[in-house]
């Protein structure tokens, strides 16, 4: 299962967001235009606009705006991802050094939140208030979830319930608002809009636990990111959740220590400790239970090409190597 084949219902589409996003890129300033090319041209696998686009099309919309709400998610997400690199001190992104490594952290936050502030400008164009309602909704739980991460980080005895808050609202809280919008351009039912909803919140789910997996995975060519980001900086993701729960003690006591010192020196043994236990399978059986919800919810649609799509695209974010 490769994304193209996920793509091919929208492929016209898709073409249409990647040439407006390169159109809003644009600034008078130059390091603006650098940053942003830099980031954008890298490429990135782009799976929130291609989830609104689908959704759209699923739900029977048959206008443009939903390569404008494509577009501005994916700017929200890229947005998202400068600032992210610059709190987690990391060094690769999609296969590049980070802008933050290149530019410095304050070029970074501040082309951040160019990016932010424009896919606000790109909302008020779309001329919708419930539209405006939903994103402005979504952009202030991310941020409020990633304060939520913070006050986790290097505490071991954060627990599932409460790492499960975090990812909820630092990353399935926009695929689901981009799913969301996808029904309200269509103008569907309520039920219809909180199936799109519990969709993308669903994938959105399962797509960071895998994430949150990959960062421990070895020998994985296709990662476009390093390995060891989140022990480095003593984040508590389910993987070490899972270990220090079913870990010897001497396991546990180690990973306690990693996470509340940080840093990447004992990654082996992290890594060893994990693949003594079962929480990679844990964490990915988990994963696959949030996706077959967010298929589930897929049930309310009329079956097309594009339904089938957003199916396959949970499996894909479950079965994922990058
Ligand atoms: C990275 O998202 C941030 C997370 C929420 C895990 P993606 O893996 O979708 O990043 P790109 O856009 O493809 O690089
Ligand atoms: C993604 O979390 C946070 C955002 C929603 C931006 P991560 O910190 O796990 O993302 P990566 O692994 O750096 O891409
Ligand atoms: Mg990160
Ligand atoms: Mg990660």
């Amino acid at each position: 299962m490769d994304l193209s084949t996920i793509r091919h219902p929208v492929a016209d589409d898709s073409k249409a967001v990647d040439a407006l996003i390169l159109r809003r890129l644009e600034s008078d300033v130059v390091l603006i235009n650098q940053i942003g090319h830099y980031i954008v041209n890298s490429g990135g696998k782009r799976l929130r606009p291609l989830s609104v686009l689908l959704a759209a099309r699923a739900c029977g919309y048959g206008g443009e705006h939903h390569i404008d709400l494509a577009a501005i998610v994916e700017f929200i997400h890229t947005s998202t991802l400068l600032h992210d690199d610059v709190i987690d001190n990391s060094e690769m992104r999609r296969n590049r050094e980070t802008a933050n490594a290149v530019w410095g952290n304050e070029a970074s936050v501040l082309v951040g939140d160019f990016l932010y502030s424009r896919a606000f400008e790109m909302m008020v164009d779309v001329g919708s208030m419930r539209v405006m309602e939903v994103l402005a909704h979504a952009t202030n739980r991310i941020a409020a979830g990633e304060v939520l991460q913070l006050l986790n980080a290097r505490d071991a005895d954060t627990d599932e319930a409460r790492y499960m808050e975090v990812i909820e609202r630092k990353t399935a809280t926009l695929f689901a608002a981009g799913t969301r919008l996808g029904a309200i351009l269509a103008e569907t039912s309520p039920e219809i809009e909180a199936a799109l909803d519990s969709y993308g919140l669903n994938l959105g789910i399962a797509f960071q636990l895998i994430d949150d997996a990959l960062d421990y995975s070895t020998n994985n060519e296709s990662l476009d990111k390093n390995v060891g980001d989140d022990l480095d900086e003593g984040k508590p993701t389910l993987p070490l959740i899972r270990a220090m729960a079913v870990g010897t003690a001497e396991q546990r006591a180690m990973l306690r220590d990693c996470i509340e010192h940080g840093g990447r020196e004992r990654i082996d043994a992290v890594i060893e400790a994990i693949a003594s236990t079962d929480a990679i399978a844990y964490t990915g059986d988990l994963a696959k239970r949030h996706a077959a919800k967010a298929r589930k919810a897929l049930d309310v649609l009329d079956p097309s090409p594009a339904r089938d799509a957003m199916a396959t695209l949970a499996d894909f974010a479950v079965s994922r190597s990058y």
